[in-house]
């Protein structure tokens, strides 16, 4: 497959494809994103490298770290994770309350707010140093030691944090939240600060594409299974109340974030990350959907 030209053929019809989106503006640090950037970047599973625009600026992945905590928290919980957290798509918004009140505390999926809260009070039981702890996975399974944390993000978010209080709160009312509420909260907001570059990103990425093994670490992330199935929750699970409508544009498993980012998994095939920080009103890249579909289209191959 040429992805060069299909690249090149894609952005070239989004040229004159009217951005809709508005750039995320209810945590300040991200409203002063330049909302004209865009890159791309696919890595293949051979190591081979196709990027396009601003595909080496770095930008605050947001909610995708949240397959990341996923992946660290199943490897060392195994399938007594699914007894706090399930896997059905919740078809509400990332931050919304309304079936956890119903659902007595147990969140729909780990990539909605409050199914990644569970998961980092989990991992904050299981990590001697949590914060720390995380970084070093994502270091090890991209093979980049620079990754880092934003503490102006970080600060941001917890400054307007008050849906996320509201969501853990709620949970520790039902028992599902074990550790203290603050330093779980701290371990959230600096997840979601995490900044990469779409070619870091996309690199993260590639144990998924490889059924659980780092290429870079070339150890085993996950097992075989638990790699399936983290791609089954993004698949159906990564886009929130439009999880339907990227499947059915894209059809491939993939995780957006408000900071504009999303990337997408061709399982033995290729990882892709695409950055456009104007969101559609569920909260997703405009244009970033928008590429992924015309890419899907055109080089006529989806895991469907
Ligand atoms: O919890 C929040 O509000 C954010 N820091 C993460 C949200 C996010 O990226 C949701 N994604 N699309």
């Amino acid at each position: 497959m040429n992805y060069k030209r299909v690249i090149t053929s894609v952005t070239k019809q989004l040229e004159s494809t009217k951005d809709n989106g508005k750039v995320a503006n209810y945590i300040s640090e991200l409203s002063s994103v330049d909302p004209s950037k865009f890159g791309v970047h696919l890595t293949t599973i051979n190591n081979k490298h196709f990027n396009f625009g601003d595909a080496n600026d770095k930008f605050s992945i947001q909610s995708i770290a949240k397959v990341l905590s996923l992946s660290l928290a199943y490897k060392l919980e195994n399938e007594k994770l699914w007894k706090r957290v399930g896997v059905e798509p919740s078809g509400t918004a990332f931050n919304s309350l309304i079936q956890l009140e119903t659902d007595l505390g147990i969140p729909r999926n780990p990539l909605i707010n409050a199914g990644a809260i569970v998961i980092c009070d989990i991992l904050i039981t299981h990590l001697e140093n949590p914060k720390k702890d995380f970084i070093e996975f994502v270091r090890e399974i991209s093979g980049i030691s620079t990754i880092e944390y934003c503490s102006r993000i970080a600060e941001s978010e917890k400054a307007t944090g008050y849906r996320n209080t509201a969501l853990i709160n709620l949970m520790k009312s039902f028992g599902n939240i074990k550790n203290d509420i603050d330093v779980v909260m701290d371990f959230y907001f600096n997840l979601c600060s995490i900044e990469m570059t779409c070619k870091e990103l996309s690199q993260t990425f590639l144990f998924l594409a490889t059924y659980g093994v780092s290429p870079y670490s070339e150890e085993r992330v996950l097992s075989k299974s638990k790699s399936k199935r983290i791609n089954a929750i993004m698949q159906l699970c990564g886009f929130y109340d439009e999880a339907g409508e990227f499947s059915f544009k894209v059809g491939l498993p993939g995780k957006s974030g408000v900071g504009g980012g999303i990337v997408a998994i061709y399982p033995s095939k290729y990882s892709v990350a695409v950055w456009s920080p104007k969101l559609n009103k569920k909260g997703n890249s405009f244009k970033g959907i928008r590429f992924l579909e015309l890419f899907t289209t055109e080089t006529e191959a989806s895991i469907f």
